[in-house]
């Protein structure tokens, strides 16, 4: 059975898809794991990262998986570029659901089976045994699509941005929802971490910020955060993950030993 991670939060620009695209490409090249990716945000951030072409020739995507009930989930699953032909260690092909444009408007036209659990009863036994680990990047709004990704998820991380206060004001409102979700439709919906991000050892806020999250969140906080860097920044302009960009860059080191530390957290064998 694979297990499945919605990477949540309505913020925006708090590292939801950076945490996907960096988490999952260190799950398949440094821990072996067959890695399914499934970007659900129509910002499409991740698409253009691990794509092998324009997220508009994709016939199929996540607004499909949505929009068709009679579509199955595996013509929606394409390769990505990871492994590159130019790597010298191989490991499992990274698969991903793309996205596009094509999920705006799909938010209030559904019944509930698609406005909740279109993509949970979708994932079958075989795709569970395809995959070690499927990804979910959400959009930064609560609808369908976070929806989706909640009621078909095991768990969530909440990554949030170490000096933004609004983030963590934000936070009962999205706790709130998970709950709902968790009631009506997930009863194994858990939380795995909230996941500190960009945080900038120098400044107090930083500091301050990092202490009041782990208040929050208690035991459910991330040991390990991922440190302001400049090298995620430039991966991103570059369309690349951590790994290929600077794989000694202190982002690819935080990354790492995130990845660690959840799959000590989900208790996966190595
Ligand atoms: N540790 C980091 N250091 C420096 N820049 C970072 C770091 N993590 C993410 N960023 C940058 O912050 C920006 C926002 O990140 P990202 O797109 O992953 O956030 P998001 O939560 O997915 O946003 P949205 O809600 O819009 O989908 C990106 O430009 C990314 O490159
Ligand atoms: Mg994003």
């Amino acid at each position: 059975m694979a297990t499945v991670i919605s990477f949540c939060n309505q913020k925006g620009g708090v590292a939801k898809s950076t945490s996907v695209i960096n988490i999952a490409h260190c799950l398949a090249k440094y821990h072996s794991k067959r890695v399914l990716v499934i970007d659900t945000d129509p910002q499409h951030n991740t698409t253009l990262i691990y794509g092998t072409m324009s997220p508009f020739d994709y016939p199929l995507t996540f607004a499909s998986v949505i929009r068709d009930e009679k579509l199955s989930l595996e013509p929606c699953i394409y390769p990505t570029k990871y492994p590159k032909h130019s790597e010298k260690t191989k490991y499992p092909t990274i698969s991903m659901i793309p996205s596009n444009m094509d999920m705006f408007g799909l938010d209030g036209s559904g019944d509930p089976r698609s406005s909740f659990l279109a993509l949970r009863d979708k994932l079958t036994e075989e795709i569970h045994d395809k995959f070690d680990f499927i990804l979910i990047d959400c959009p930064p709004n609560i609808n369908v699509a976070l929806n989706n990704a909640l009621a078909a998820s095991d768990y969530y991380i909440i990554p949030v941005k170490s000096e933004d206060w609004f983030a963590l004001k934000g936070m009962q409102q999205l706790q709130a929802h998970i709950h709902f979700i968790r009631e009506s439709f997930n009863k194994n919906l858990n939380i795995l971490g909230a996941l500190i991000t960009m945080r900038d050892n120098r400044t107090n806020l930083s500091e301050s910020m990092s202490t009041a999250i782990a208040s929050y969140f208690r035991e459910a906080t991330f040991q390990h955060a991922i440190r302001n860097n400049t090298a995620i920044n430039r991966a991103t302009s570059n369309q690349r993950t951590i790994f290929e960009e600077d794989p000694k860059s202190n982002g690819a080191q935080d990354y790492q030993a995130v990845t660690s530390e959840l799959l000590e957290r989900v208790g996966a064998q190595e």
